[in-house]
């Protein structure tokens, strides 16, 4: 059993609020407020509140961090303290479809001595399961009271991929086709489940054996990398690197399945 730390239990308690309020609107999804930022890009009046209420919460517990946040964008803190970076509800257009595969997405963002910025605590909770993925670095990552580790299957025979798709004016669909068509012969199955943070979630548990998308964003993934580092895989940008935020690639496994998968994602891009 793991010793939660404070922050753990501040973020979790707000996400179990928000978590509430979605799941009730979830059941009126028929009834909801929905608008356009731009082409197959929907925010609803579920996300915003859902936004609200971790905002609230959040800020009340630790008042001079800065936020970044995928609705209300950046509110700044104090530059030395950390930041939290949240998607209020990953999963959106499943949302809207009464699909009920959808998570919050908590991420704490710390400044390092180097100057740098790293994350170090992170939260994907999906309401309605009521289940709660976190990892804080170096400490592991954890599903209630599990310790997670990436899956130790070795062969891409046995692996079940998941992937985020592009769509209407998102992403790239020449490269995504073209790393679809090296990797679908080779694995047992692909799947599109339309939430990046349990996508790259599931990774850590080991429900998924690996995952690749690009044209994300911060709060898609900060919360979901730091969870499959610490269960275990790795994370890189599509050539292999250590820069998959800032390349906006991400391709994540166990260590046995990401050297296969790179192989198979740079022999698709040469
Ligand atoms: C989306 C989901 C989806 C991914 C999209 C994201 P949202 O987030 O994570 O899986 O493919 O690129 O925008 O908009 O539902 O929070
Ligand atoms: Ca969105
Ligand atoms: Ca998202
Ligand atoms: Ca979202």
């Amino acid at each position: 059993m793991p010793s939660h730390s404070g922050l753990f239990t501040v973020i979790e308690r707000a996400a179990r609020k928000a978590g509430t309020a979605l799941r009730r609107d979830f059941n009126e999804v028929q009834n909801l407020q929905v608008s356009r930022k731009g082409p197959a890009d929907f925010v609803s009046i579920a996300d915003k509140r859902a936004e609200q209420t971790l905002f609230e919460e959040l800020r009340r517990a630790r008042p001079d961090w800065g936020f970044l946040m995928e609705e209300g964008g950046e509110v700044a803190g104090d530059p030395n303290k950390p930041r939290f970076i949240i998607d209020p509800l990953d999963g959106t257009t499943n949302f809207l479809h009464g699909i009920p595969h959808f998570a919050i997405s908590i991420a704490v963002e710390e400044p390092t001595p180097s100057g740098k910025r790293e994350i170090t605590t992170g939260l994907v909770y999906q309401p309605i399961t009521d289940e709660s993925f976190w990892a804080e670095k170096g400490r592991g990552a954890w599903h209630t009271d599990q310790r997670l580790r990436v899956s130790a299957r070795r062969d891409l025979s046995d692996a079940l991929i998941a992937t985020g798709i592009p769509f209407l004016g998102h992403g790239d669909f020449v490269q995504w086709s073209r790393i679809f068509g090296a990797i679908a012969p080779e694995v047992a199955g692909i799947r599109r489940f339309g939430a990046a943070a349990l996508d790259l979630a599931w990774v850590a548990a080991g429900r998924f054996d690996g995952y690749w998308e690009s044209g994300l964003k911060p709060w898609d993934t900060a919360a979901g990398m730091l969870l499959v580092k610490e269960a275990g895989g790795y994370v890189t940008d599509f050539r292999g690197g250590d820069k998959p935020m800032e390349r906006n690639e991400f391709l994540a496994a166990n260590d046995g399945l990401h050297v296969k998968l790179h192989k198979l994602v740079a022999g698709a891009l040469r």
